[in-house]
């Protein structure tokens, strides 16, 4: 991991050639890539190793959720790919993270997921979850500590909290950032890369800042100057 640079760029593509050709543009301007299910899924392994040949740590953006046996096992194969960073669902529970964190070794991070931000409380509540998601995310925060994982994702306003609640050193995975004067476009809840460094984040993922930009690299040189 780059802690020069806390920008993981989220290369929200399933297209193989563009997201080679964003990690080429940015290796060197971000400390980190992001890919999740859609690459995964369309090119696997083989794209996997196209983009890790960047020399770009990965965040492998999975999100495994399963009986612990099983996320256990996969998480076993997956580690053959040695991400930087490596995400399971908190809701899969106390035995279920304890297995995921004997089975990532090495320098690879495991991070969990608390709620998804797509849920609002009445989302939650309709699948049985009691109470609001702000203080279900920090209590699966705290369950996620006792499990033994590194970190969580988290939206800027909750990095105080669980700071608090967790420790400085468990790391805060933090998306729904935005530069000054940008569109919120589909998040809900936003901080600039400063606030959101400034309150605590470990590392900052940013999509569509960056790679929706004309200048990619000249984006992400912005954004990490702002962060001085
Ligand atoms: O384009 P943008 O900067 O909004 O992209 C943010 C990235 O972070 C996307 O990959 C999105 O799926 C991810 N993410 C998020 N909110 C979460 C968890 C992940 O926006 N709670």
């Amino acid at each position: 991991m780059n802690r020069q640079n806390p920008i993981c760029v989220a290369l929200d593509t399933p297209d193989l050639e563009r997201a080679l050709s964003l990690a080429k543009a940015l290796a060197g301007h971000v400390g980190m890539m992001k890919i999740g299910l859609e690459f995964f899924y369309a090119h696997g392994v083989k794209g996997y190793d196209a983009l890790a040949a960047t020399g770009m740590p990965i965040f492998l953006d999975l999100k495994l959720h399963d009986i612990p046996n099983t996320v256990a096992q996969g998480l076993k194969s997956l580690m053959a790919l040695q991400p930087a960073i490596i995400n399971i669902h908190a809701t899969g529970g106390l035995a279920m993270m304890a297995a995921a964190r004997d089975a990532v070794k090495g320098p690879t991070k495991l991070i969990a997921v608390t709620m998804l931000t797509s849920l609002a409380t009445p989302d939650a509540t309709e699948v049985g979850f009691a109470g609001d998601t702000q203080s279900l995310a920090r209590k699966l925060a705290l369950l996620s500590k006792a499990a033994g994982l590194d970190g969580v994702v988290c939206s800027p306003e909750d990095i105080k909290s669980i700071k608090t609640d967790c420790g400085t050193s468990f790391l805060a995975v933090v998306p729904g950032i935005r530069p000054p004067g940008l569109d919120a476009q589909d998040q809900k809840r936003i901080a600039t890369p400063k606030a959101a460094r400034d309150a605590g984040a470990d590392i900052l993922v940013i999509g569509r800042a960056i790679t929706g930009a004309e200048d990619v690299q000249k984006a992400a040189q912005a954004i990490l100057q702002s962060l001085e």
